[in-house]
């Protein structure tokens, strides 16, 4: 009987933004930053050893099937081999994945998938071995493969310095997540390319400056909570990593026309309730919004008023996602 082992990890999106590496093969951040856990959006790995050959991935079947690049299979594989070394395993095996989410939205998978391949490889190897690695230490590794995985590891508000993952303390409870998609397909810079081309950026310097400034007045933003200063807050950053992008030589952009209709919503939904949702961005077009649970009528109301009609969202909250959670 063949031998399987299997992992399910969710997705994050960051509020403070890793964005620049000190040490680019190792993934080492150049700031501190922070995400929320998004635990409806995640990736299954499952592994089986094989008889021989080489190890290989396949997609498992799914609702929502996908397709790997060659650099993305190029990476995920190579991990892999990272993580096999660390249990000093050498066996072979055959790593199959789904995603609970549309791939052809745009959404990051990246941080789910290698948390998921990483949680999935330790749990193998640790029946394989003897040997034990904590949470922290396989987010630790996981971040070896794509940096922002790490935080996956810990549920909530999550920081990942150079030093240390941790979960943050805070007010912020059981957020609702949107996400409205304003494009799909593949991003034309990878984050990966990202991060070099941001070192090129009149602008980088005084980044990590102005990311801690942001991070430690997070920190006093969240308990006690106070909302609208951290939607400014959070609002200021995702401005300052795109603007990162657009002055880079040579410049290089996610926005789409889309983009910035949502964000024009969004500030007048804002300006008319007084309230609303966190807004961020990845390295992407789509807008990622965060409510708190009290403010379910309240994010209704705003996909009633300016999304249903116009975009796609993906959202935990039942009224309004479409995806099967
Ligand atoms: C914009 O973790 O995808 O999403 O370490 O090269 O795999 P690698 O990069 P990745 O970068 C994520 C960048 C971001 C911001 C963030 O999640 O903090």
């Amino acid at each position: 009987m063949s031998q399987t082992w299997s992992a399910s990890m969710p997705s994050n999106i960051a509020l403070i933004k890793y964005m620049g590496k000190k040490d680019v093969e190792k993934n080492i951040p150049t700031n501190a930053s922070i995400s929320w856990t998004l635990d409806h959006l995640t990736t299954q790995v499952r592994i089986t050893k094989k008889e021989s050959g080489d190890d290989e991935w396949q997609a498992l079947p799914s609702d929502y099937p996908f397709e790997m690049s060659e650099t993305g299979l190029k990476k995920f594989l190579g991990h892999f081999k990272r993580i096999k070394e660390v249990y000093g395993v050498t066996d072979t095996f055959v790593i199959a994945s789904a995603n609970n989410f549309p791939a052809d939205c745009g959404i990051a998978s990246s941080a789910s998938s290698f948390a998921a391949l990483t949680e999935a490889a330790c749990v193998a190897f640790e029946d394989l071995t003897d040997k034990k690695l904590s949470v922290v230490e396989r987010a630790q590794l996981s971040a070896r493969g794509s940096g922002s995985s790490c935080r996956s590891f810990l549920p909530g508000l999550v920081q990942w310095t150079e030093e240390e993952i941790s979960e943050v303390q805070s007010d912020l409870k059981d957020l609702h997540h949107m996400v409205i998609l304003v494009g799909a397909g593949a991003k034309k810079v990878s984050s990966s390319e990202a991060h070099k081309m941001v070192k090129t950026s009149p602008l980088f310097n005084g980044r990590v400056e102005r990311s801690e400034n942001r991070l430690s007045l997070l920190k006093q933003q969240i308990a006690p909570l106070e909302w609208k200063a951290l939607y400014e807050n959070v609002w200021a950053e995702f401005w300052d990593m795109h603007s990162l992008f657009e002055t880079s030589q040579p410049p290089f952009g996610y926005f789409l026309p889309g983009t910035l209709q949502v964000i024009e919503t969004l500030r007048e939904f804002w300006d008319n309730e007084k309230d609303g949702p966190l807004v961020t961005m990845d390295a992407g077009p789509n807008l990622h919004l965060l409510w708190r649970k009290d403010q379910k009528e309240l994010a209704v109301k705003y996909f009633e008023t300016y999304v249903k009609a116009k975009w796609t969202c993906l959202s935990n909250i039942e009224e309004v996602g479409f995806a099967k959670f």
